[in-house]
């Protein structure tokens, strides 16, 4: 379960987050959408508290904090729940695919090599990787580079994954083999929290929808009645100029 309850977030005079609450049941899937500068990365940031948040309940899994008063017990229990994709994958470049998926396992879990190459072998072979597993970085596309991150957040084994815009900066030819992973290990009943402009897929691969607007959720809902019947003008105006552009684009 992933709960957050009034959660509230500024930096200096900017209130970026204003009282943030919804709840997500395990092995299920959200997605965040909302125009640039919302708060969306803020607010996934906070769940792990790459961004400290001022004030609410953060709950994930068998962890619990109170943003106001957190002990650095509560804040590494925390983090230990999540695993993070993020928009630029940062890999280390002087690794390997291997070496980055297993890093983790041997260095903070001392998990033996041998185990962790194994273990390390069977993420890269789920995110179609196998035959790259000695590639830096630098070799590999950025559909590949996304890949190999999305193996390392596997191996930490966490509660949920936190996607922020996994394919923003990828090639148009590179989004769909990373979209096509995400929702297999979707299928794979792995809660995620996800942060994406890609509509089609959130419909797809979503449960639940929130809409983020100005620091607040303006709307939420299931990925069906959030996508065929939104209530809001301001949602209604989002999706209509994103399928609008969509279609001028061709
Ligand atoms: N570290 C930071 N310091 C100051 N302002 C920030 C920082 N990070 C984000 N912001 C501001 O907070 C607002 C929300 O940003 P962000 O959460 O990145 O939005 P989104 O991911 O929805 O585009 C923006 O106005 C952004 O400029
Ligand atoms: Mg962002």
């Amino acid at each position: 379960m992933i709960k957050v309850t009034n959660l509230k977030k500024r930096f200096n005079d900017l209130e970026v987050l204003k009282g943030i609450d919804f709840e997500i049941k395990d092995r299920e899937v959200l997605s965040i959408i909302g125009p640039s500068g919302s708060g969306k990365s803020t607010l996934i940031r906070c769940l792990n508290f790459l961004e400290t948040p001022e004030e609410g309940i953060i709950e994930i899994g068998s962890a619990k904090l109170d943003a106001t008063k957190p002990t650095r017990k509560e804040i590494q229990q925390l983090r230990d729940q999540t695993a993070m994709v993020f928009q630029n994958y940062n890999l280390y470049r002087n690794k390997t695919a291997l070496q980055n998926v297993t890093e983790s396992l041997i260095v903070v879990k001392k998990i033996p090599k041998k185990e962790a190459e194994e273990l390390g072998m069977e993420l890269l072979k789920q995110v179609g990787l196998v035959e790259k597993r000695d590639n830096y970085p630098a070799t590999l596309s950025g559909g590949q580079q996304q890949r190999v991150s999305i193996a390392r957040a596997l191996a930490q084994r966490p509660h949920a994954i936190l996607f922020d815009e996994p394919t923003s900066s990828l090639d148009p030819e590179l989004v769909s083999e990373v979209l096509q992973v995400i929702k297999s290990i979707a299928e794979l009943d792995t809660t995620m929290i996800i942060v994406t402009h890609e509509m089609e897929f959130a419909r797809e691969v979503s449960d639940h929808v929130i809409f983020m607007a100005d620091g607040y959720i303006v709307e939420e809902g299931t990925s069906s009645e959030f996508f065929n019947n939104p209530q809001k003008d301001r949602t209604k105006q989002f999706l209509r100029n994103y399928y609008g552009e969509k279609q001028n684009r061709g």
